[in-house]
């Protein structure tokens, strides 16, 4: 792939340093409208095949990039084997920055080159953990345009989640809005139709210094994006479980319930010790009777016996997932019972199928549950019509292929 180096410096009025190497949109022939930039991008001169850009913000020169005349030619296409997607970082062209002012509102953010921030070492969120993080998907269809997946709901559970922890955040429409500017201006990152997905990750940290523990005194809000194909390994063939006896992910009062960062390095190790004995991941119980399902380390987790679909309430100590509450929505209006309760690992024995649901997955069926040593398989290996019924209706409308009668997707140009 032909890459444009981008050298930059940014002012600490952002708190953020980038040096990084990118590749960047199309160049058209004149020199003023060389790239879809954002518009605190201009063109500041042209030297044969370099391009030199500035970035200008509170009046001084925040960063200057140079491209080679052939890489900003060949950047339209990304030089990627879209069939060969799987859900690691691939780096795209830009982030969004929104830092938060002393009165613990957020000001205007921008886009800029993606590339490392610079963080105080006492910053809030590297000591103590004082950070959320979001997923959502954008989805490219075949007429072109560009399909959001109810993000207005992942900007009220980051509001929420921000509560329980003491941050300030962007107002949804400050963050639908941030979703959208870094999704346009990543949109040659966007994987064809059917090929995979954008996925979007919002952070929300504390910047701010801090030795003893308290809420930090500044915050930044953050999107990067990467073109990403299945989560599992399997995609849709079934992933096989473990339940976890020894370890917890969440207890009653704790953060299990909201996406803090937290919450994620102490699933690694249970995740770690069953990735080695072979299994996809492990199922959570609940901490207090140890009998009761949660989820598992990054997904919810649906049971299916007849036409009654059951899954764990959420009451504190599972990620209210917004895949899971759309599926809820969408299994109803398809006639199935859907039970949101306590339900106890016993009935794992007795269940038709069971599957898992996430941004990341979407719907990952499970081929097999192993609890006590003892093994339960469902769906004879192959995927269960509940799941496969309820995946294909949900990855329709998300990719736009059904008419949306949901009011869910977002539409983008
Ligand atoms: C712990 C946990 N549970 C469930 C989910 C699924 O949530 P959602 O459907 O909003 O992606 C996630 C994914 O973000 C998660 O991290």
């Amino acid at each position: 792939m032909v890459r444009g180096v981008l050298v930059s410096r940014l002012s600490s009025s952002y708190g953020a340093f980038l040096a990084a190497s990118s590749s960047l949109a199309p160049l058209s022939n004149g020199k003023h409208c060389p790239l879809s930039l954002p518009s605190s991008f201009k063109v500041e001169s042209h030297f044969g095949s370099l391009w030199s850009l500035s970035h200008l913000s509170t009046g001084s020169t925040m960063c200057k990039a140079y491209f080679s005349k052939k890489a900003l030619e060949a950047s339209e296409v990304v030089d990627i084997d879209w069939d060969g997607l799987g859900f690691g970082l691939v780096q795209t062209d830009f982030m969004y920055i929104m830092q938060s002012s002393s009165d613990g509102t957020f000001n205007k953010g921008e886009l800029l080159p993606f590339g490392p921030i610079q963080l105080n070492p006492s910053a809030a969120v590297l000591n103590y953990g004082q950070g959320l993080f979001e997923g959502l998907k954008a989805y490219r269809k075949e007429d072109g345009s560009i399909l959001l997946f109810r993000p207005e709901e992942n900007a009220l559970r980051m509001i929420a989640g921000a509560e329980r922890i003491c941050m300030p955040a962007p107002t949804v429409e400050q963050f639908v809005d941030a979703v959208k500017q870094t999704v346009l201006a990543n949109k040659r990152w966007i994987p064809p139709t059917g090929k995979g997905s954008l996925y979007i990750r919002p952070l929300l940290v504390g910047s701010g210094p801090v030795l003893s523990l308290v809420p930090a005194s500044e915050y930044i809000f953050m999107i990067y994006v990467s073109p990403v194909g299945n989560y599992f390994k399997e995609g849709l063939a079934p992933i096989n479980l473990i339940v976890e006896k020894e370890f917890h992910r969440a207890t009653p009062g704790g953060t299990g319930g909201i996406k803090t960062i937290g919450n994620y390095a102490s699933v690694l190790k249970a995740q770690k010790v069953a990735k080695e004995k072979g299994y996809s991941d492990v199922l959570y119980l609940d901490s207090v009777h140890k009998k009761y399902l949660e989820e598992v380390s990054s997904c919810n987790v649906f049971v299916v016996k007849d036409n009654v679909i059951s899954t764990p309430a959420a009451k504190g100590t599972i990620l209210p997932g917004i895949t899971r509450k759309s599926i809820i929505d969408v299994a109803r209006s398809k006639g199935y019972q859907v039970e949101e309760r306590l339900v106890s690992v016993e009935e794992l024995l007795d269940a038709d199928e069971v599957f898992c649901s996430g941004t990341a997955v979407v719907i990952s069926p499970v081929g097999s549950i192993t609890y006590l040593g003892k093994r339960i398989d469902y769906g004879n290996k192959g995927v269960g019509v509940v799941s496969q019924e309820l995946y294909s209706s949900l990855t329709s409308l998300q990719m736009g292929l059904v008419q949306d009668t949901m009011g869910w997707t977002v539409q983008l140009k």
